[in-house]
């Protein structure tokens, strides 16, 4: 057997985001072991320059390498966007980030080759997007929205309430006004399921952010309302199928039958971590350790 295949993987986020990935990877890769790290001390990297992402990411990068994991994965769209061609050239293991994975799965389900992207301003502002999608799909449209307050509401455990549908209803509809499918004052989409049959409308929908998954059914409902069918597709699920396919082409996956394990970093409050973390996993995060990053 490849010694390799069984050390653990490396997984980071800027904070608890990141635990919609990883909960993705444990599911694909369960007998797999995971470190996760995240950055509760810096969080929110999605409203940083790029440079001081780069120097973030580099810095978890750098805690998970020491710890020698075979692989890692960038599970934070706004360090996947700034930093992800910094981490492959500094260090000499294979790392995976959030964007291109989910663009392929994007460009695979849309018909009508006309794809939204929510995420960060960060994120939106780095335009990695609508570069990933143009490479695999020349002739797609990339319409793109940043949502930074749902990085906030999800952080406070306010996903299941009034103020995150009302939130999300309205980043969503300022987002159909800027495709110009409403005006102000309209309810909803005019002719969507017409539109929708001659694949001349959005038909996808990427979360690009890892804390967004989390409001999906408040997502749903809003676009619902405005009478739009979007798949939404998520950065977790199709990162973790990408991570899948490469550890088993370079036989790096683990061969035990038994379930793999995870530890958790963080370098902020652990009981903290923790509770926020129940929102996102199905087994809540344990024994989480305290780190310093400088
Ligand atoms: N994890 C980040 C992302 O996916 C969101 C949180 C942050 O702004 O740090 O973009």
């Amino acid at each position: 057997m490849n010694r390799a295949s069984e050390k653990a993987i490396g997984v980071f986020d800027s904070g608890v985001g990141g635990l919609t990935v990883l909960e993705a990877l444990r599911q694909t890769l369960p007998h797999e072991d995971f470190v996760y790290l995240g950055d509760t001390a810096r969080v929110p990297y999605g409203n940083r320059t790029p440079q001081t992402i780069v120097r973030y990411a580099t810095s978890c990068a750098r805690q998970l390498v020491e710890r020698d994991v075979k692989a890692l994965v960038i599970a934070c769209n706004t360090a996947s966007a700034h930093a992800l061609s910094a981490l492959r050239s500094t260090f000499h293991i294979p790392v995976f980030g959030v964007i291109e994975p989910v663009s392929q799965m994007a460009v695979d389900v849309s018909q009508s080759g006309i794809i939204g992207v929510i995420g960060t301003r960060a994120t939106i502002a780095s335009d990695c997007y609508r570069r990933a999608i143009a490479n695999l799909s020349p002739t797609a449209r990339v319409y793109a929205q940043p949502c930074p307050l749902f990085v906030p509401l999800v952080e406070e455990g306010w996903v299941d309430t009034l103020p995150a549908r009302i939130i999300v209803k309205t980043y969503i509809g300022e987002f159909l006004k800027s495709m110009n499918l409403m005006q102000e004052g309209d309810f909803c989409v005019k002719n969507y399921s017409e539109k929708k049959k001659e694949n001349g409308i959005i038909d996808t929908l990427i979360l690009g952010c890892t804390h967004y998954p989390v409001l999906r059914d408040a997502i749903d409902m809003a676009l619902n309302d405005y009478g739009v069918e979007v798949t939404l597709c998520d950065c977790g699920v199709a990162t973790a199928r990408a991570l899948e396919c490469a550890l088993r082409e370079g036989e790096m996956m683990h061969t035990r039958r038994e379930l793999g394990t995870t530890s958790y970093l963080v370098t902020d409050d652990p009981e903290l971590f923790t509770s926020i973390g129940r929102s996102f996993m199905k087994q809540p995060p344990v024994n989480v350790e305290h780190i310093d990053i400088l």
